[in-house]
């Protein structure tokens, strides 16, 4: 059977086990989003404003400015308002660090774990979908679409500059710090890497063609492994998420913080708003790889089609949403920049 939304009146204590002690460690049960009664259903967006995501380091001056009010006055709502930053950020946490079970699924023992498997994209999609549409309507501009962080194009391979700028409403402390304006290792491991910036460059452009070309020959190699109702996701993440979707986080989050926060750990990745333009990437990478040639096309798998999860929306309404309803961006009124991709061709 598919996942099915989880009943979030029954957002657990959160156990975040395997934590490290220390400071900023989260508190037992600093996840869940706050609960509510009513549950809409979703209706396809019915506005004829069309909404095109832009290369995050092409972006002009007045959208910085814009993209940095919508985060900041996002910031500044109630601490209780699920639009509310940080709240947004819970709900990575909920669907990510066991906070969620699969009771609504029968399994009340089994967590909901939405990464590791095919739920990846279209989770993840869903979530920025809502989180685009908030920012939106905080600064009441219906066009406002959410930046990607291009680092699979050269001219992209490094952090925006603008969330750097400690005034910024998309400025965050806990980043690695020998990181903030270098170029982007897409295969980061850990370990800082020696070689120089031109050859970085080099490896991610053939990355980037190894795990969307290369290592994503079909629909399983690219979505990642079922997961379904009752049971813990199977044979991992698709290409993709591996890297460099991971590597990603990894090499932004901040050593001399105890558990990587706060790109470096699902429970708190979200508290960084450099995340939704990572993410926002990632979700291009989607849209791309179907229209490579070959065998890309969407999962036909039931399970994968009917899961479903729950966000708030802009008027604070919660809203289930299934698997189905997300494959095409046009139909969520969405798109991206066309940018060149350098590494179509960087055929190792
Ligand atoms: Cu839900 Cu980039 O992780």
């Amino acid at each position: 059977a598919p996942l099915a939304a989880p009943d979030i009146s029954k957002c657990g204590k959160n156990p975040l086990t395997g934590f490290k002690a220390g400071a900023g460690t989260p508190d037992s049960d600093d996840c869940c989003p706050p609960d509510t009664t009513r549950i809409a259903n979703f209706v396809f967006p019915k506005d004829d404003v069309f909404r095109v995501r832009p290369a995050a380091h092409l972006l002009s001056p007045s959208y910085i400015a814009k993209y940095n009010l919508a985060i900041k006055r996002m910031k500044e709502l109630p601490g209780d308002d699920p639009r509310n930053f940080l709240q947004q950020a819970h709900i990575h946490c909920a669907y990510c660090n066991g906070a969620y079970t699969q009771s609504s699924s029968g399994f009340p023992d089994i967590e909901i774990q939405i990464h590791n498997s095919w739920l990846f994209f279209p989770f993840h999609r869903w979530y920025l979908y809502f989180y685009e549409r908030i920012l939106g309507s905080l600064i009441d501009d219906p066009t406002f679409a959410l930046p990607f962080w291009n680092w699979d194009t050269p001219a992209g391979m490094t952090v925006p500059s603008y969330f750097n700028d400690p005034s910024s409403a998309l400025f965050n402390t806990k980043r690695n710090q020998d990181n903030l304006t270098a170029v982007v290792d897409l295969g980061y491991n850990g370990k800082p890497s020696a070689i120089s910036d031109v050859e970085k460059v080099s490896n991610n452009l053939a990355i980037m063609y190894r795990q969307v070309v290369t290592n994503a020959t079909d629909r399983t190699l690219f979505f990642g492994g079922e997961s379904r109702a009752g049971a813990e996701p199977v044979n991992g993440g698709g290409s993709v998420e591996q890297s460099p979707h991971v590597p990603v986080h990894r090499w932004m989050g901040d050593p001399r913080e105890v558990n990587g926060e706060d790109l470096g750990n699902f429970y708190s990745a979200a508290r960084d708003a450099l995340f939704y333009c990572h993410h926002s990437n990632v979700d291009r990478m989607w849209s791309l790889w179907k229209t490579l040639k070959g065998n890309h096309t969407d999962l036909t798998d039931p399970d994968w089609l009917n899961a479903s999860f729950v966000f708030y929306d802009e008027k604070k309404t919660l809203v289930r949403v299934y698997v189905k309803d997300c494959l095409l961006t046009s139909r969520l009124g969405y798109d991206y920049q066309r940018v060149d991709v350098p590494w179509l061709n960087s055929r190792p």
